[in-house]
């Protein structure tokens, strides 16, 4: 969806098959726009909010039919409560929700006067994301509505340029889910590694490199290759870089890195049968990682990055690793791998030393790491693990403003017993059940080369009914925006 400007803000000249217009919470008195479609639907919405029916609720959504005194074909008054970028959101998802219903090609939103351009863009933000389907394995159905596909945004104060952003990173979130919603077999590491290509080409100061099984071999990355070892499909690291000609901060190269595996059965450890088809989405973390690495590049944010995303499957066979196997990470630290479905830890760990010998300055890490997480934090945050106060801390922030919520949770020496093993120098899973999360952050430190890093575990947020959400793109993204900041935390 593309979303352009209007300077004109006349309510009754708007013309769309929707019209948004937002309701603050308590709705008392009407003003502004919301007033214009009162007057010109004589009195309706006024005695809506009179029932109680219209309150400015965030979320909630009341349609009217035009009639002639407006140019729209429908109206939806939606509530913005308190006017945060959640709330903002909101409104947006619950007027696609309206929009969904019947079909409905362009929308109008008139936001009150003093709507500053984030407030509108966190509203295009929740539309846009509601208004999401997956339907590329499906046949014509007469009954599907077609996605809105164009938003005018009748403001005198918004400019087109703010919008901009907001159409892009709408634009890499739909991409990250389409990613993460594609099926294993037409989504492999090779697919993968040709995707990130192609969406490199596309994007100015973006550059994409493919290793592949040769390079790793010669890189020592055993811990990618013995998780890829069982499978018919070849492992992929994929390396991007985006070098913008002036940075905010010379020297400092933002690392991210995303798990990618494009199907997890669990290896030998295999996983039980119901409910496995959701591990086509093993690959959340790297999908995040990819768009965002795209949508910093394609906004020319002064942030140099460098990103490295471990691709490979998980799958049982006679050439899969083995319970007990041991094998030797790029940093030449053996790993003893008690359970074969402990493999985002592995592959990460060859990811994250790559991003620090390469460079990266500080690291996130995203993936659908643990089951343990998923308990923990259900699907509302992500899990939040860090080695440096300042950067989990930034992070954290990030997120509350982006609405791809985080959480933070420990590390401690006194959680070191538990990736100990017998006969090498690290055990990837341990029988005793506990601090699954925890265990794992714990483990992927040991690959970070003392570079700050920070590892969100996105096990219950990627992934949310089946379906990928796209969680990390914005994340990420506000994070580059305040390295995009000369003078934030960093500097002290
Ligand atoms: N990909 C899974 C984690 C996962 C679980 C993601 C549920 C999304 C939803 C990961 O590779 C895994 O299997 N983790 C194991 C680790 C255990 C064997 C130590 C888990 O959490 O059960
Ligand atoms: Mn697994
Ligand atoms: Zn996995």
């Amino acid at each position: 969806m593309r979303s352009t400007v209007r300077k004109s803000a006349d309510v009754a000249s708007a013309k769309a098959d929707l019209l948004v217009v937002a309701v603050p919470a308590p709705a008392k008195r009407l003003s502004g726009p919301a007033a214009d479609v009162d007057a010109a639907l004589g009195g309706l919405v006024a005695g809506a909010v009179k029932d109680g029916e219209i309150d400015g609720k965030p979320g909630s959504a009341t349609r009217f039919h035009a009639g002639p005194a407006l140019a729209a074909t429908r109206v939806v008054i939606v509530g913005t409560g308190g006017g945060s970028a959640a709330d903002w959101r909101s409104a947006g998802s619950a007027a696609a929700g309206v929009a969904g219903r019947v079909t409905t090609r362009s929308v109008a939103l008139v936001p009150p006067a003093e709507a500053t351009a984030a407030e509108v863009s966190a509203f295009i933000d929740g539309f846009t994301t509601a208004s999401y389907s997956f339907d590329r394995f499906k046949g014509p159905d007469p009954a599907r509505k077609a996605a809105a596909g164009r938003l005018t945004v009748h403001s005198p104060t918004v400019a087109g340029a703010d919008l901009r952003r907001a159409d892009r990173l709408a634009e890499a979130v739909g991409g990250a889910r389409d990613l993460v919603n594609t099926p294993s077999n037409h989504l492999t590491p090779t697919m993968l590694g040709e995707y990130a290509k192609a969406l490199a080409d596309a994007t100015p100061g973006l550059s994409c490199t493919v290793l592949g099984k040769g390079r790793l071999e010669k890189m020592g990355a055993g811990a990618l290759l013995g998780v890829a070892q069982g499978s018919m499909e070849p492992p992929r690291m994929i390396v991007l870089r985006y070098r913008p000609a002036e940075v905010a901060r010379p020297g400092e190269v933002l690392g991210i890195v995303g798990k990618a595996v494009t199907f997890d059965t669990g290896g030998i450890s295999i996983k039980p049968s119901s409910g496995m088809e959701e591990m086509k989405m093993d690959m959340g973390g790297g999908a995040a990682a990819l768009e965002a690495t795209a949508l910093i590049a394609a906004l020319g944010l002064p942030v140099e990055v460098l990103t490295v995303i471990p691709s490979t499957e998980n799958m049982p066979s006679g050439t899969a690793l083995k319970p007990g196997d041991v094998v030797t990470a790029m940093n030449g630290k053996t790993i003893e791998v008690i359970n074969t479905d402990a493999e985002g830890r592995l592959i990460l760990a060859d990811a994250l030393t790559h991003a620090a010998r390469e460079g990266a300055t500080r690291i996130i890490d995203m993936a659908t790491l643990t089951g343990a997480i998923v308990v923990a934090l259900g699907e509302v945050y992500a899990g939040l693990f860090g080695s440096d106060e300042e950067w989990v801390s930034l992070i954290r922030d990030a997120g509350e403003e982006s609405g791809d919520l985080v959480w933070p949770m420990p590390l401690h020496e006194r959680y070191a017993p538990l990736i100990t093993s017998p006969v090498a120098d690290l055990s990837n899973s341990s029988n005793k059940r506990q601090a699954g999360a925890v265990y794992a952050a714990q483990f992927l430190r040991e690959f970070t080369e003392g570079v700050p890093w920070a590892h969100v575990d996105i096990a219950g947020t990627g992934m949310v009914g089946g379906k990928g959400t796209g969680f990390g793109v914005r994340l990420v993204l506000a994070v580059a925006e305040r390295l995009a900041q000369a003078d934030a935390a960093a500097a002290d």
